[in-house]
């Protein structure tokens, strides 16, 4: 038997010991193979730290992650997004994003070791911009491969993306989010790097900004071609919905300005 044949009956036995305990597992159907055996454990790591308690059904499918409903005992609804095993298009995309950034560059080149350094990337943004007080979810934990955060949405119905729900108030959501581009530039140091309306969700009328695993520092070598894809984005999905937007330029130098 080798070490990870070991550790995986090791894994097996904890994990027959525990299952009893969380409901929501066995709803998923995950030892029919929902998820691979080291993300299973992490989920048990946080049940048995007390951050969710049962894990409900799917919100959302990605390429690279899926978005999980969780509640913990008090009932307090959580989003969990577990990153899967990747392509090596993703791969790609992960190393241009890691090792610009100083706070990773020690990662080693591995597909499982990218993948944790992404998962806790997410977390850090989440956090630097959740304190520079843009509106993101609030980030709970994150270990290896699972980052828990707040839950945009009730009930387990998620907030929708501005993508399939227009703003009503166009003109207040541009001026919001283009002030959180701002904050996060100013008091983050991060450039979002994807934003769009998919990665915008508007929850009572206001813009939450979500998926952040890809932000980037602003000494990060393409900070600033990033925020100027992002205003770019920002500019033309508003200017398409009647607001008076100002141009690039102008965008740029309130972000990056005074
Ligand atoms: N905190 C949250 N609360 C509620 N819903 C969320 C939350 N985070 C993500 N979602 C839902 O999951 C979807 C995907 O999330 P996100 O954009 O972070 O992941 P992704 O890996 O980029 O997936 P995709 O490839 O689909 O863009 C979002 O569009 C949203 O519907
Ligand atoms: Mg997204």
């Amino acid at each position: 038997m080798d070490d990870y044949e070991k550790r995986m009956r090791k894994l097996e036995k904890k994990l027959s010991r525990r299952e009893k305990r969380i409901k929501g597992v066995e709803d998923l159907k995950i030892s029919e193979g929902v998820f691979d055996k080291d993300t299973l454990f992490t989920l048990y790591w946080f049940v048995n730290k007390g951050i969710f308690e049962v894990l409900y059904g799917i919100v959302s499918t990605g390429k690279e992650a899926n978005v999980y409903w969780a509640k913990d005992e008090k009932g307090r609804e959580y989003a969990v997004k577990i990153y899967r095993a990747a392509t090596s298009d993703f791969k790609k995309t992960m190393q241009i994003y890691i090792h610009g950034d100083p706070r990773f560059k020690h990662v080693k080149r591995t597909m499982r070791a990218l993948i944790v350094a992404w998962a806790e990337k997410e977390y850090k943004n989440l956090r630097r911009a959740y304190e520079a007080g843009v509106r993101v979810p609030k980030p709970i934990a994150v270990r290896k491969n699972v980052l828990v955060m707040e839950f945009i949405g009730k009930d387990g119905v998620p907030a929708p993306i501005m993508r399939e729900s227009p703003p009503e108030d166009p003109e207040k959501i541009f001026n919001i989010l283009l002030d959180y581009v701002k904050k996060l530039y100013k008091f983050a140091n991060l450039v979002h790097g994807d934003l769009s309306e998919y990665n915008v969700l508007l929850w009572d009328e206001n813009p939450v900004l979500i998926d952040m695993a890809q932000s980037v520092v602003l000494n990060h070598p393409l900070s600033q071609e990033f925020l100027m894809r992002d205003l770019k984005n920002l500019l033309k999905y508003f200017r398409n919905l009647g607001v008076d937007v100002p141009t690039l330029e102008e965008a740029f130098k309130y972000v990056t300005g005074g």
